[in-house]
């Protein structure tokens, strides 16, 4: 694999910045949330990183569950709208305040789907928490409830989010030059 620095154009959001907007969104959630329990679904892989860093600063009574999805392959880096759940929960949605946990919105596509399908199992509620939200790129409309940093048309790295499966352990969210970065095939 390349050495990230051969393809990072720059640091988009450094970590000290993660760090303090997690920590102020788990505390916008928990006021919200005073008095009930939350059950967080974390789409993998993408979010998990934000998920584990963000539940730590929720006080609320908060259970976890994980959901994959899967959008688009390696090497192609937009979602085309058919969205293929590959791993389901394992707890029931069923009167549960439902909050997913997601690393970016961009299209939207896999997002709308996520809901149109827990919205059917009968959720007490059900919102969205996204890191970062591509809001240039959206195709579908998506009701998003708490929002890390809204992001330019770029493809991002780091902090859960990868190229081609790797570079999620990063601490940051780096912008690739998709010129330099080369796919290793
Ligand atoms: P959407 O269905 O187009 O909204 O795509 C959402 C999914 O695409 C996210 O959960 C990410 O896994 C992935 N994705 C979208 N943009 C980026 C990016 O800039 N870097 C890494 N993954 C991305
Ligand atoms: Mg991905």
């Amino acid at each position: 694999m390349q050495d990230y620095h051969k393809f990072l154009d720059e640091i988009l959001i450094p970590e000290a910045e993660l760090k303090t907007r997690v920590r102020e969104l788990g505390e916008e959630i928990s006021r919200d949330y005073a008095g009930k329990r939350i059950l967080a679904i974390c789409i993998l892989r993408g979010g998990v990183m934000f998920l584990t860093d963000l539940i730590r600063h929720i006080d609320p009574p908060v259970a976890i569950d994980f959901m994959s999805v899967s959008s688009y392959g390696v090497g192609s880096r937009e979602s085309d709208g058919q969205v293929r759940i590959t791993l389901d929960l394992t707890t029931s949605v069923s009167e549960e305040n439902v909050l997913i946990v997601e690393d970016i919105i961009d299209s939207g596509n896999t997002l709308a789907s996520v809901i149109e399908l827990l919205r059917t199992r009968h959720p007490a509620s059900i919102e969205v928490c996204t890191l970062l939200n591509k809001i240039s790129r959206r195709e579908v409309d998506v009701p998003i409830k708490y929002c890390g940093f809204e992001i330019p048309d770029k493809f991002v790295f780091g902090y859960g989010l990868d190229m081609d499966e790797y570079y999620r352990n990063l601490p940051f969210i780096g912008v690739v030059d998709l010129e330099k970065y080369e796919a290793d095939i």
